[in-house]
């Protein structure tokens, strides 16, 4: 039996979306009655102990989709407790979504880092998926730009090769397919092309026919915003280092696994970004 953990979130939600016809497909998720795939689901919350007794009971493979939104502490022990959980149900190979090489020095980096470390400890085969930033990420700063004219962030002249979160389901439903293949290997997955502010600025204007221009601002300038703004104090960090590390050239690498993975090129991330762009002015002149 192959158990997806986070059926509830947009990537494991692709992931079932994928693999759902297989009949061995289990769904584990906090909110059960939220899962859209037509499996079977159990409820698991990693912060919940009572949810990890039974929850891995029968399973052979788990994808264990990151849970990574909170302090590090908080991120470390929930990792810690599915993983042992797992390991006492007798999991053989846990596949983890964790994040590309190139993200070293992000703030989200260290939790990954650790569960990696605990897997390849562990007593289950392993597979580290490392994704890379998702290209919907930018979808709100490219939303903004359509609507004021100009597209502002701290990334400065540096690029990220961001990529397709579909992609990153389609790849991780590969190693489920046939996880004997995959066992202890780490694939990086990113994609074939490293973007930077000017260039999507230059798509949301071939996109939406308007002039965008791309004015970098200060990272300083960023942590003020987000303050502001009603985000946890843990996400601010997160925020401002994955755009100072953009800025920094250390996410612009396209060395990557995902075409050997998924047989093709992958999804272009200004292809995700401009047809999102599509939807959203569809629907503001829907509501005119
Ligand atoms: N590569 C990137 O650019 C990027 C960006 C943001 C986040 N991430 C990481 O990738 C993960 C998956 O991304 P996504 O797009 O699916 O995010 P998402 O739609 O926000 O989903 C968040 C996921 O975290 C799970 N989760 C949160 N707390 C949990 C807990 N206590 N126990 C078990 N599961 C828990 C949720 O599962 P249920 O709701 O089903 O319980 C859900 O799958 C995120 O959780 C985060 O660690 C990556």
């Amino acid at each position: 039996m192959i158990l997806v953990t986070g059926a509830a979130g947009s990537l494991g939600g692709l992931v079932l979306q994928r693999i759902s016809r297989r009949a061995d497909v289990v769904a584990a998720s906090r909110t059960p009655e939220l899962v859209q795939a037509e499996v079977p689901v159990r409820r698991i919350d990693f912060d919940d102990p009572s949810t990890l007794a039974k929850g891995f009971a029968g399973a052979h493979v788990v994808l264990l989709v990151s849970a990574g939104y909170g302090e590090d502490d908080e991120v470390i022990a929930r990792h810690q407790a599915a993983i042992e959980a797992a390991e006492r149900a007798g999991v053989g190979h846990i596949v983890y979504t964790s994040l590309t090489g190139s993200g070293d020095h992000l703030a989200t980096a260290l939790a990954h880092r650790w569960t990696e470390r605990r897997l390849m400890a562990g007593r289950a085969y392993w597979t580290v998926l490392r994704n890379g930033l998702y290209a919907e990420l930018s979808i709100p700063d490219a939303r903004h730009a359509a609507a004021t004219g100009r597209l502002t962030g701290p990334q400065g002249a540096g690029k990220l090769a961001s990529v397709a979160r579909e992609d990153l389901a389609a790849a991780a439903a590969v190693t489920l397919d046939r996880p004997a293949v995959h066992r202890n290997k780490i694939y990086e997955l990113v994609g074939d092309t490293a973007l930077g502010g000017a260039d999507i600025a230059r798509a949301v204007a071939a996109a939406t026919g308007q002039q965008i221009a791309y004015e970098p601002i200060a990272l300083s300038e960023l942590r003020s915003e987000l303050r502001t703004s009603g985000v946890p104090d843990w996400q601010i960090p997160m925020v401002v280092s994955a755009y100072a590390n953009i800025a920094a050239g250390f996410l612009n690498s396209t060395e990557s696994h995902l075409t050997e993975l998924l047989g093709r090129a992958p999804r272009p991330a200004l292809d995700v970004i401009t047809a999102a762009l599509g939807s959203y002015e569809a629907g503001r002149h829907g509501h005119d």
